[in-house]
């Protein structure tokens, strides 16, 4: 990079801005202007590769951290779906997306859209997108880093003048819910994009008792059947959907590169346990007395991280060993989670009345994971049985493996490619390499994405962005800025390969 008097004041500058931001960010939001950035070297000849740092690195960072402090709580990061945070973040999103030239609503799901209909508004649409709902105690890259990569490389595209021409409606969609935190299923707002949303769940309630529908309409949305069906995108309006994600393990870091390509995402079942037993005194039932819902749950969820660690193969087998990522890749790999328990009432001189647990399962292998999910659910009968107290089980949600588009995959893979080669941070990576020669890390997703909702209604393609150790869901999550730039330049590069063949005339 070429440095000289005006790229040191503009230096300043962004640090000065940064500062400013950091000390005056509030834990919630207020509709502010979008903050101004400069970028150091844009324009001037020779900086083609780090044309709009500014925008895709710096501006994203700092947004990034803006929306981390959105939250329902005092300490940690928490935006379940239809919150006043999740609500708060949802019109901040807004504001940037109108930032970068798209026009903006919220949709009966409470998802937020943004979308520029280009030359061509009756195209089938590209979009992009992520989630704006985070787990409790969260890091503030999951999620909101896919939608706020997409909307900075909008933003260039804007400024560079090819929004307006771009051939097909590009249309950016921040997801209302994917984490499942608060009624225990997930992707709602992507499922009824895509039209699979299950009539049931509207009736799903929340630890408060509050169902979905109920949520909705204190949201001021209709919350019926027929408002939600009308969200449904038509196939033939949609070309394709693109999702970047932090990578949520350590296999890039492994690699030591920023981005990855994800050709397949694990599928999910999560459970929802409840064990019903004699709600007693802890000082006066004797021990062989007792109907003790608390020993039966305890004793269950042993049983499922022994079913887990030695998981029956269902009938699909293995799709065959792919060379990469996550704790559910290996073929018959099978991952189990007790993630939550309550007590009723849940106080130390008592014996629990009742106990409720979930579990959440995944494999890349849906009948590996439907013949394991079934064992768990009679173990925990067996065990309920023996020791005399009630067991209901229900199946809260459930997500098949879903693969991602080759098609897809392969732009996604030039364009990660393109960016890295052109970073100065990452440059010296690729001298080796001609062009075309080079493949991604290729990985499987052992998380839950928007993706797996939008593969039902279009092609799917994802990129994954290395994070610090591979931590996520905790406050530790990280990802470096220039790590970002390359997220938001890959996104900007597979757009561009979008608009040169359309161009161009072929067919995409
Ligand atoms: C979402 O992050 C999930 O995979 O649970
Ligand atoms: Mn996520
Ligand atoms: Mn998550």
């Amino acid at each position: 990079m070429k440095k000289g008097n005006s790229t040191g004041y503009v230096a300043q500058l962004i640090l000065v801005t940064t500062l400013l931001q950091a000390c005056c960010a509030t834990a919630f939001f207020v509709d502010a202007a979008p903050q101004p950035f400069v970028s150091p070297g844009y324009g001037l000849p020779g900086f083609n590769s780090m044309r709009h740092r500014s925008i895709l690195r710096d501006e994203v960072a700092a947004r990034l951290k803006e929306l981390g402090n959105v939250s329902d709580s005092r300490h940690v990061l928490e935006r379940t779906f239809l919150s006043p945070a999740a609500l708060a973040a949802g019109r901040l999103l807004a504001s940037w997306m109108r930032d970068a030239g798209l026009r903006t609503w919220e949709d009966e799901l409470g998802n937020v859209h943004g979308r520029s209909d280009g030359a061509n508004a009756t195209a089938p649409a590209l979009l992009l997108g992520s989630h704006l709902d985070t787990v409790i105690d969260a890091g503030k890259y999951d999620g909101a880093l896919g939608i706020v990569t997409a909307i900075a490389a909008v933003k260039v595209l804007k400024i560079e003048g090819k929004l307006q021409q771009f051939p097909r409606p590009i249309e950016i969609i921040a997801f209302s819910d994917e984490e499942g935190i608060r009624f225990q299923t997930t992707f709602l707002g992507s499922s009824a994009i895509a039209g699979t949303f299950q009539p049931k769940h509207l009736k799903n309630v929340d630890a408060r008792g509050i169902s979905i529908g109920a949520a909705l309409r204190a949201a001021s949305h209709l919350g019926t059947l027929e408002s939600l069906s009308t969200m449904k995108y038509e196939p033939t309006s949609v070309w394709g959907y693109v999702e970047l994600h932090i990578e949520q393990g350590p296999v890039l870091e492994a690699h030591g590169l920023p981005l990855g390509v994800v050709e397949a995402i694990a599928g999910q079942t999560r459970l929802a346990v409840r064990v019903e037993g004699s709600q007693g005194h802890a000082g006066t039932v004797p021990m062989s007395m007792r109907k003790d819902p608390m020993i039966a749950a305890a004793q269950s969820i042993v049983a499922i991280e022994n079913i887990c660690t030695h998981p029956e193969k269902g009938v699909g087998g293995s799709r065959g060993a792919t060379a990469m990522s996550t704790a559910v890749n290996h073929a018959g790999a099978i991952v189990c989670t007790v993630g939550e328990i309550h007590s009723w009432p849940g106080a130390s001189n008592v014996i629990p009345g009742e106990v409720m647990f979930t579990i959440d399962v995944r494999s890349k292998d849906d009948s590996n994971r439907e013949t394991n999910v079934v064992r768990i659910e009679s173990e925990i009968r067996k065990i309920c049985r023996k020791r005399g107290v009630g067991c209901v089980i229900e199946r809260k949600h459930e997500a098949n493996a879903i693969g991602c588009a080759p098609g897809l995959s392969d732009r996604l893979n030039a364009a990660a490619f393109t960016a890295m080669r052109e970073l100065p941070p990452f440059r010296n990576n690729f001298t080796a390499l001609e062009d075309g020669g080079f493949t991604a890390p290729t990985l499987v997703s052992g998380a839950g994405h928007d993706a797996m909702a939008m593969a039902s209604l279009t092609q799917v393609g994802m990129l994954f962005l290395r994070c610090t150790g591979g931590v996520s869901h905790s406050p530790a999550e990280h990802v470096q800025d220039d790590d970002i730039w390359a997220g938001s330049l890959a996104l900007l590069r597979f757009m561009e390969g979008v608009l040169g063949d359309l161009s161009q005339n072929q067919s995409a």
